[in-house]
């Protein structure tokens, strides 16, 4: 059997550069499942049609074939329909469009087995939003990363003025709000703790402190 780290929380908290130091360091594939929804996102947006509209985005989804390869560094790619994504996921507008987008049942379905299909076949970190609530129920680690709204949206703001975009901090702290609204109070899959999930709050650790912290906990599921 795989061994399964389901890391969830809300945008900003951390997740994706723990989830990367953890897996260098453990030896594990790191899945960023958010890059999926950001992929369905961008077609949406390509497509014109209005990511809220559940059965316009639906009709869409027999068109999409969704990839994910790995570079040499363990650097993870969206391919959508033959195309690697790059940056063009990682936009503030497709950023909505994928929280728009993940609310849809229809959306969840056609990801789920992609997800799984990964974690069956290898050793995983994954972060998401529902990975220990629905993905992946049996992960043997379960992990709730937050941080305070403000400690969140700053890390966001440093993030993308390192991608070249210049959004103002106060709209990157509005939208992430607006995000994790809608992340964790639709009705499908919200982004909540799962029951037996350990809750980490990252506000006040390093990165280095969190990763520690997990592999700890995972170091002790392992040898059982
Ligand atoms: O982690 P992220 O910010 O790249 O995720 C983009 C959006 O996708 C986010 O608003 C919530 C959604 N998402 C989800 O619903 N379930 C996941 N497992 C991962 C992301």
């Amino acid at each position: 059997m795989s061994f399964q780290i389901a890391l969830d929380g809300p945008s900003g908290a951390g997740k994706s550069t723990v989830a990367k130091a953890l897996a260098a360091k453990m030896n594990l594939i790191y899945v960023d499942t958010g890059a999926l929804y950001r992929a369905i996102g961008l077609y949406t947006q390509r497509k014109g049609v209005d990511p809220r509209n559940a059965v316009g985005v639906e009709n869409l989804l027999p068109e999409i074939s969704l990839e994910l390869r790995y570079d040499a560094d363990g650097t993870q790619q969206v391919y959508l329909n033959g195309e690697a994504t790059g940056n063009q996921i990682r936009t503030p507008e497709i950023s909505m469009y994928a929280s728009a987008v993940s609310a849809i049942p229809a959306v969840r379905a056609f990801l789920l087995d992609t997800q799984r299909r990964i974690a069956e076949k290898n050793d995983v970190v994954m972060d998401g939003r529902d990975i220990g609530t629905v993905i992946l129920p049996n992960a043997n680690v379960k992990i709730f990363l937050t941080a305070n709204d403000e400690c969140r949206a700053k890390r966001r703001w440093l993030e993308l003025k390192e991608k070249g975009m210049e959004p103002s901090y106060e709209s990157v702290l509005e939208d992430m709000r607006r995000r994790d609204h809608n992340d964790s109070t639709r009705t499908i899959a919200p982004a909540v703790a799962a029951p037996d999930a350990v809750l980490l709050d990252s506000s006040d650790l390093t990165i280095d402190e969190c990763v520690a912290k997990i592999e700890t906990i995972a170091l002790s599921k392992r040898k059982k």
